[in-house]
């Protein structure tokens, strides 16, 4: 069911609020966050390895972020295709965490079952809660997305990316790296990020019109520093996966190292930019793809739009967020303009050409 909306892709954006406000009522209690069964005890764990494919290794890729800067707890990220016939050290002291909307994908599996009598503890990050690999972890977390129909992964990435974060503030307290009072004020900060989806979903008219322009492109460039990087790689992936343009992410500092080459009038360039820290670095990288004839599609804040945004081919100007919730907030454009993208190009937006929902074969 539909639910009034032309594409379930359309509907599974539109819950996300929702869906975040029950994920949220599921793991929170008060200040504090509860973890399903024994829970994790960070305090023992000496590194973290996440695996996952597609949009579930972009959540991985972010929380490497979340769990380095908020726990200093070293992290390291693979694709599980790489990481199963890789078969890498564990060392001990290793937690595993497999990252799957399906639950069901054959090379997360594999990855998994690799790391089984190797790892300490295996942990799985899963929407459905009687999947293999919820079942053969040992704690299965579940993002309560509710069912996702879209084959573009939309509303299960905004919500692994709610757990992974809840994770990482849990292990930041127990490694002595945040107090109890300042996960107080992050939940709360937390708490507001439906309301905050709101806002954001209310300026879809903005990023459809930008949507409608990129649609006409035949390739298209996504940048971001950060967090905004991986934010960049899901954004392209969408992009690709459902309009069929060719989209490729960089890291913005990565741009002189090769991409720069690409730019004209005719490449539109995504800059995912919120105003933080890294917002002047991302923003000279901006501008050297404007100084090239490149066409800017900025991604900011109101900050970030009165600083930066003369001259920019787009604007899309999101409400403000403490810059550790960036990411949940910034996936919302980084669909919404391959949703728009793809129904202006009439593409089959919820079952697009050669993909499956579940890659259960490798
Ligand atoms: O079910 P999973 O989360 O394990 O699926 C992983 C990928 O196949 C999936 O995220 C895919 O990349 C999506 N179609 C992206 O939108």
């Amino acid at each position: 069911d539909k639910a009034g909306f032309k594409h379930f892709m359309a509907k599974e954006i539109a819950e996300q609020p929702t869906v975040l406000a029950d994920a949220l009522g599921a793991y929170l209690e008060g200040d504090t966050i509860r973890l399903p069964g024994q829970g994790v005890d960070f305090s023992r764990i000496e590194r973290l390895t996440l695996v996952a494919c597609g949009t579930a290794f972009y959540a991985c890729l972010t929380a490497k972020y979340w769990f380095e800067q908020l726990a200093r707890l070293p992290v390291e990220v693979d694709i599980a295709s790489e990481f199963r016939y890789r078969e890498p050290p564990v060392l001990p002291g290793t937690t595993a965490v497999f990252v799957s909307q399906s639950g069901e994908t054959a090379d997360t599996l594999a990855a998994l079952r690799f790391c089984k009598g190797r790892a300490d503890r295996i942990l799985s990050v899963v929407n459905v809660e009687t999947s293999s690999i919820a079942r053969e972890s040992d704690l299965a977390l579940p993002i309560h997305a509710g069912v996702e129909i879209g084959v573009a992964s939309t509303k299960a990435f905004t919500c692994q990316l709610n757990v992974l974060l809840l994770l990482a503030i849990e292990a930041a307290v127990a490694r002595g790296h945040m107090s109890v009072q300042d996960r107080a004020t992050l939940l709360t900060q937390i708490r507001g990020l439906p309301g905050l989806f709101n806002a954001a979903l209310d300026r879809d008219a903005s990023i459809e019109a930008a949507a409608q322009k990129i649609s006409e492109a035949r390739d298209v460039l996504f940048l971001g520093r950060g967090t905004m990087y991986p934010l960049a790689l899901e954004g392209a992936l969408k992009l690709k996966e459902i309009s069929y343009i060719h989209a490729e992410a960089y890291a913005s500092g990565e741009l002189k190292h090769g991409p720069i080459a690409l730019i004209d009038k005719t490449v539109p360039v995504i800059v995912m930019a919120p105003h933080d820290a890294l917002f002047d670095k991302t923003v000279s990288n901006m501008q050297e793809v404007m100084a090239r004839g490149g066409k800017v599609c900025l991604i900011t804040d109101a900050t970030g739009a009165a600083e930066a945004g003369e001259g920019v081919w787009q604007v899309i100007t999101l409400p403000e967020v403490d810059s550790r919730l960036a990411p949940l907030l910034y996936a919302l454009p980084a669909q919404l303009l391959a949703y728009h993208a793809a129904v202006a190009k009439g593409t089959d937006v919820d079952q697009p050409r050669n993909l499956a929902k579940s890659v259960t074969v490798e």
